[in-house]
């Protein structure tokens, strides 16, 4: 199971990594565009998102439109941002032709925007890392996201497309991320917020205050005073 931080902010990288054990960072240019602080180059801020993630996955979409200018835009990604990185490419027919080119070339290669099941099986027939759905967008398209998701999973893994993940991204709720990978999903790309959302549970929270409650009307002090 991945988990990936849908971010260009480092200062929220920064601290997501530390407190989360992440698998990464996703970016895309609308991101980007929101994320890059004024008089910051985007070359920057993509260098200091890379140096934030290390070995850990970043991801960065390319600008073009056309097959040529999504591999110029992809090649020009890769040797930039080094090992450890997924180029992510539109899944439209121009984005299908520059996947299969740049997946044989050896590029790690996530297909996006990806709406239906038959344009996760064609990305993974290009040989695709992630194939990533927006969950939220589906929804308000009254399509059942986490569903459409996790019938992209299931098909991936009925005809044997098992090099490809499914990497649900665009959530609004916890319960979106979980019926995600209930049902199979096995990455999820999701705000700093979002994360904090699924690690917290009301019943943690009152089990914590009957420990100090319990503790403190004993000893008025902490274990580490004591041993
Ligand atoms: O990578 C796509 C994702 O960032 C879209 O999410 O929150 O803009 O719906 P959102």
């Amino acid at each position: 199971m991945q988990y990936f931080l849908d971010s260009a902010d480092v200062d929220i990288i920064r601290t997501a990594l530390e407190c989360w054990p992440l698998d990464g960072v996703t970016t895309n240019p609308a991101i980007l565009a929101r994320d890059l602080p004024e008089g910051q180059t985007v070359a920057a801020q993509l260098d200091a998102i890379r140096s934030l993630t290390g070995s850990r996955l970043l991801f960065a979409q390319v600008t073009s439109s056309d097959t040529k200018g999504m591999i110029r835009d992809a090649i020009k990604l890769a040797d930039f941002l080094g090992d450890n990185t997924s180029i992510k490419i539109p899944a439209t027919p121009d984005g299908f032709a520059a996947m299969k080119q740049l997946a044989a070339d050896g590029l790690s290669i996530t297909a996006t925007a990806v709406y239906s099941t038959s344009q996760a099986l064609l990305a993974a027939k290009c040989g695709v890392d992630y194939a990533a759905p927006y969950i939220s967008h589906l929804d308000n398209l009254s399509l059942d996201g986490p569903q459409v998701a996790a019938d992209m999973a299931e098909e991936l893994r009925f005809h044997g497309l098992t090099q490809t993940q499914i990497l649900a991204a665009s959530f609004r709720t916890a319960a979106q991320v979980e019926r995600c990978i209930h049902s199979g999903v096995t990455a999820v790309t999701v705000t700093a917020d979002m994360l904090t959302t699924l690690a917290t549970h009301g019943g943690t929270a009152k089990e914590c205050a009957n420990f100090d409650a319990k503790w403190n009307v004993r000893f008025g002090k902490g274990i580490a005073e004591m041993i």
